[in-house]
């Protein structure tokens, strides 16, 4: 692997796709173990986490569902601020383990959002896997259940992470040259 160029920024490698991978099915086999006979849900919001939601799914043995879902953000009223909707969530969470699969959780600002409305259907537990996190991005803390990496404060892509609309089909993910 080496830098590559995309519109008009340099990428170098910083996460093998073998080493995704790897580390996607000691999730997954954690998750396997943790909720066996719970039968999941599974939520995957897109277009970042298609790849990981893919991989993710195909290392779980036990009994799961999976949904797809988009995040439309919109201007609430002044009290309620920066509201996020779900976009194709058609399932009743009511009572059921429900796991979030995000690409990267960055400020945390989408989950901080987005939790509370699940939360408000009752599910029987609400559990986030996410692949990345930048830890000092964060600005609305979020509890990640199952996490991937950990990474430094620069821009990444590949593997469901695109720069303006490119990138994502890269197997690996790439960091920003500064
Ligand atoms: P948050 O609301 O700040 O936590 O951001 C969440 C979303 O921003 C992620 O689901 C990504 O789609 C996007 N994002 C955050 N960091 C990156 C990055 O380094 N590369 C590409 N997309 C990113
Ligand atoms: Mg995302």
């Amino acid at each position: 692997m080496s830098v590559i160029k995309v519109h008009d920024k340099q990428f170098q490698p910083y996460i093998p796709a073998t080493e995704l991978q790897q580390r996607i099915k000691e999730m997954a086999e954690q998750i396997n173990k943790d909720l066996e006979g719970e039968r999941p849900l599974f939520i995957a919001i897109l277009n970042g986490s298609f790849m990981f939601a893919a991989d993710m799914f195909k290392y779980l043995t036990i009994e799961a569902e999976i949904s797809f879902i988009k995040l439309a953000s919109y201007k609430g009223t002044k009290s309620t601020g920066n509201v996020v909707q779900a976009i194709g969530l058609d399932e009743d969470l009511f009572g059921r383990t429900v796991v979030i699969l995000e690409d990267i959780v960055d400020t945390g600002k989408t989950l901080s959002q987005f939790l509370p409305q699940l939360e408000h259907q009752q599910p029987k537990k609400l559990i986030v896997a996410s692949l990345l996190t930048k830890p000092d991005a964060m600005v609305h803390p979020i509890k990640i259940d199952y996490l991937g990496f950990s990474v430094p404060n620069k821009f990444l892509l590949g593997y469901g992470l695109d720069y303006d609309g490119l990138g994502r089909n890269l197997p690996a993910i790439y960091q920003l040259v500064e």
